[in-house]
């Protein structure tokens, strides 16, 4: 459960950063769980940067049988879920984002809702959930985030390079007003943020992995118009807690 002061910082920065919200045996188990989420996904996007480094990710939009799923349907990450958007959520899709060592791309300044809107949603009423399964640096380019950028209204998004980025005008307006923070991580932390938080991340120049889950949710009152969008807008079965542990259990 989050408490009022969290929920506070979160409607004032359009994020926040819960310490140790799993154990690190939870992300052995998800760890475990990354080279058969990734065979079972049909879109495995490899985006290429500005620069040309690629930043590989795995999407799915279904609630997932697997230790994902597991996490998907997690009361820790549902429960956060609906206190901050106010209501109950429904599971738009989840990624495993696997920044490789040396490899690894960045991804421009954007806003998730840049694209959201474009799938039909209405309001920016949904929610992303970043697990750390590695610990994230600037070495190895965790997110970054502007504080306070929820606030700022959807901005055009348009192609930078093979991704979509943010009017980098607007961008430039914005860094010389907010801050810029790298969220770094420990694994097991999750960064909760806004889908009009202006977000981005550097490559990683480092020997070690950044790898990361996100799950994102969308408030059930802001179902897409027209039949677009991600995911099957149904309430989420729960899982108990100890779930992902069960899970490594039962395939033992
Ligand atoms: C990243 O994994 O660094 C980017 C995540 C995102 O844009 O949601
Ligand atoms: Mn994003």
């Amino acid at each position: 459960m989050l408490d009022s002061a969290q929920l506070q910082a979160y409607d004032r920065d359009g994020y926040l950063r819960v310490r140790g919200l799993f154990s690190r045996p939870e992300v052995g188990v998800l760890l475990d769980g990354v080279e058969h989420a990734l065979a079972a996904t049909r879109r495995i996007g490899d985006m290429p940067d500005a620069a040309g480094r690629s930043s590989k990710l795995a999407l799915w939009m279904d609630v997932r049988e697997d230790v994902f799923g597991a996490a998907t349907r997690h009361p820790r990450l549902v429960g956060a879920a609906r206190q901050l958007l106010r209501e109950d959520v429904y599971h738009w899709h989840s990624k495993v984002m696997l920044k490789e060592p040396r490899v690894g791309g960045a991804w421009e300044w954007h806003q998730d809702y840049g694209y959201w809107y474009r799938d039909g949603c209405l309001y920016p009423r949904l929610v992303s959930c970043m697990l750390a399964l590695d610990p994230a640096t600037p070495a190895n380019g965790c997110l970054q985030v502007m504080p306070g950028s929820h606030l700022l209204g959807r901005i055009e998004h348009g192609r930078s390079g093979n991704q979509s980025g943010a009017d980098p005008e607007r961008v430039a307006a914005a860094q010389a007003r907010l801050q810029t923070v790298h969220a770094e991580m420990d694994p097991g932390d999750v960064l909760f943020f806004h889908a009009n938080t202006l977000h981005a991340s550097g490559p990683n120049a480092s020997d070690a992995p950044r790898r990361a889950y996100i799950c994102c949710y969308n408030a059930l009152s802001n179902r897409p118009f027209g039949g677009k969008g991600h995911g099957n807008p149904e309430p989420i079965a729960l899982v108990p807690d100890d779930a992902i542990l069960a899970f490594a259990r039962a395939e033992a």
